[in-house]
């Protein structure tokens, strides 16, 4: 038989996300870890900290922390987490510019050591990121995704949830577009163990509902002023790392690239996919309405302008 080994993981930044993602895919055992990042000393303490939790929680992997990415060489998934947060009297353009460098290094370094990788890009604004690692990467579009649909699905759960007083595990949601003020959570499309929440809850409450999941991510901003959230996108990341090591060929929200779908081409943004050991294995088309197709529009244009900004 031949010998199979764990699969290997690389995230690539070790701050609040990174670290975050490597406890939940440490505590999954989804395969060994290499945590990576330019600071010295960090990556290595946070992989070794995590290492001895080990013994108590009962997961067996190794984790390893580096300022280089020769340990990263065969990785079979690379998560990039790796960027910054916009500074005081820094501008959008601004922080577009300097995160495209940081992704643009990270890829080239990780393609070149772990050419037959899967790649996730997290780094925001992540639609416009995810695009920029495609082209860096020279890759097949199957095999470079992005991470925005499952965080904004799950925080569009959880609503859900509070909101009817029921068990998060009955409720299935989920939110397309890119991962800004315009993505497009489908009412329509959300259920509570089966039902239609449109007939649980008057519109009013969903339109509600819609919109703090829209403004999820600044919601934690403004309640952390330090830093933006972790604990949730660390999580939802590593569903999709798990999706693809254990080819669980789930239905999930991805920033995928569209070739025509939706009536798109040329860009990455949040669609449904399968996605299992072969990556984005297939791009799923749903029926929208009129005002959801335009929603979805807008929601594409608003990842097109930086783009443009970056003339990629
Ligand atoms: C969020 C940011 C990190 O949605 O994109 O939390």
């Amino acid at each position: 038989m031949a010998q199979r080994r764990r699969p290997k993981i690389t995230i690539v930044g070790a701050g609040n996300v990174g670290a975050t993602a490597a406890h939940w895919a440490a505590a999954k055992e989804l395969g060994d870890i290499v945590l990576v990042d330019v600071v010295e000393g960090l990556p290595q303490g946070k992989a070794l900290d995590l290492l001895e939790a080990g013994p108590v929680e009962g997961f067996d992997v190794r984790i390893t922390g580096t300022n280089s990415y020769e340990e990263t060489a065969g990785s079979d998934v690379i998560v990039v987490t790796a960027g910054i947060a916009r500074k005081p009297g820094m501008s959008r353009d601004d922080l577009l510019k300097t995160n495209y460098n940081i992704v643009r290094s990270v890829v080239e370094q990780c393609a070149r050591y772990s050419p037959e990788a899967y790649l996730i890009v997290v780094s925001n604004p992540v639609d416009v990121m995810t695009y920029a690692a495609w082209k860096v990467s020279g890759w097949p579009t199957h095999r470079v995704m992005g991470m925005a649909g499952v965080l904004d699905s799950t925080r569009f759960r959880t609503f859900l949830a509070m909101e009817l007083g029921v068990s998060v595990e009955d409720i299935s949601a989920f939110v397309m577009g890119g991962h800004g003020d315009e993505m497009v959570p489908l009412v329509r499309y959300s259920y509570a163990g089966g039902i239609p929440v449109e007939k649980l809850l008057p519109k009013e409450t969903l339109d509600r509902i819609v919109e703090r999941t829209r403004k999820g991510g600044g919601e934690i901003v403004s309640l952390l002023k330090t830093g933006s959230a972790f604990y949730a996108p660390g999580a939802s990341v590593v569903q999709m790392v798990e999706a693809i090591v254990k080819d669980k060929k789930r239905l999930i929200p991805v920033i995928a690239y569209l070739n025509g779908e939706y009536g798109e081409r040329d860009i990455y943004v949040g669609v449904p996919v399968i996605l299992g050991a072969g990556g984005v294995e297939r791009v799923v088309e749903i029926d929208l309405t009129e005002e959801e197709r335009a929603a979805f529009k807008r929601s594409v244009e608003a990842v097109r302008k930086p783009l443009q900004t970056l003339e990629l």
